[in-house]
C-alpha cells in the first residue's frame, strides 16, 4: 500500500487506485478552484474529459486525478487557480 502525502499530510493508500480515488478515501471532495471565481472543483466526469479534478501533483501542476495512478512517494496538493502560484507543502 503505497505511503503519500495529501496537502502536506502522510497518508496510505490502496494498491492501484487513482489520485482522485485517494483524495476521496480521505474524505476530500475538492482538491481545486477555478481561476477566476475561486469555486471548489473536484470529479465531474470521472473519466478524464472535463478537466475538473486538476491537481498539482510532485510540483507539476493541472494533473487530471481522475485518470493518474497513485505512486509510492507522491505529494498531492490542492491547486488554487492556475496552480503556479505553488502548493500547500
Ligand atoms: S473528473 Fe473529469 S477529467 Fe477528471
Amino acid at each position: 500500500m503505497p505511503e503519500i502525502i495529501i496537502d502536506g499530510r502522510a497518508v496510505t493508500v490502496a494498491d492501484g487506485v487513482t489520485v482522485a480515488a485517494a483524495l476521496m478515501s480521505e474524505g476530500i471532495r475538492s482538491w481545486r478552484t477555478t481561476r477566476i471565481a475561486g469555486n471548489p472543483r473536484g470529479v465531474f466526469c470521472g473519466m478524464g474529459v472535463c478537466f475538473d479534478c486538476l491537481v498539482t501533483l510532485n510540483g507539476e501542476p493541472n494533473v487530471r486525478a481522475c485518470i493518474t495512478p497513485v505512486e509510492p512517494g507522491d505529494v498531492i496538493d490542492s491547486q488554487q487557480g492556475t496552480g503556479h502560484d505553488g502548493g500547500v507543502s
